[in-house]
């Protein structure tokens, strides 16, 4: 695992990042790609990182840091191999996002903000809308969405996640 005390790309994600710059005329552009590609290599954005790209990038740190702050599919902190982010707006909290995270804790023994302690699962309660309200309640795990949840989907869901 990369040092997230002096971030530098993975050499994988520097092959990405030069190809992606040779797409991206507009710099400024490439920094959402380059917070993903380190989240592939360290599972989240580590402050080393943030100036890291800033200065891959050509932008300053503070630019690069309220992005990070600004989506919730960026990390500032680390987060389990899978984080079940269960949408807690309006319409997913009217259609049961309750039942969902009452089921994560029962199956996992981890509330809003804890990992478990093998670091395979974080519980995210997501206070902004997922925007997929349509089939709610809904819950994002990594770059996946699940929709029309219930508590027994969710739960499937976590054996699934468990045997990987
Ligand atoms: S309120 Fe949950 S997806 Fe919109």
């Amino acid at each position: 695992m990369a040092d997230t005390d002096n971030y530098e790309f993975s050499s994988d994600s520097e092959v990405k990042f030069k190809d992606l710059e040779a797409k991206f005329p507009e710099r400024s552009s490439l920094v959402l790609w380059a917070l993903h590609l380190v989240q592939d290599d360290v599972g989240f954005v580590p402050h080393s990182a943030v100036d890291y790209v800033a200065k891959r990038v050509g932008v300053s740190s503070s630019w690069v840091a309220g992005v990070v702050s600004f989506y919730s599919m960026y990390y500032d902190h680390p987060v389990g191999k899978y984080n079940l982010n269960i949408c807690y707006n309006a319409a997913c909290w009217m259609h049961g996002s309750d039942d969902l995270e009452g089921c994560v804790t029962e199956k996992l023994g981890i509330g809003p903000g804890e990992t478990t302690k093998d670091g395979k699962f974080t519980f995210t309660r997501q206070a902004e809308c997922l925007a997929a309200c349509g089939n709610a309640p809904a819950i994002q795990v990594n770059h996946d969405y699940h929709e029309n949840m219930t508590a027994d989907k969710m739960a499937s869901l976590i054996d699934e996640l468990s045997k990987k």
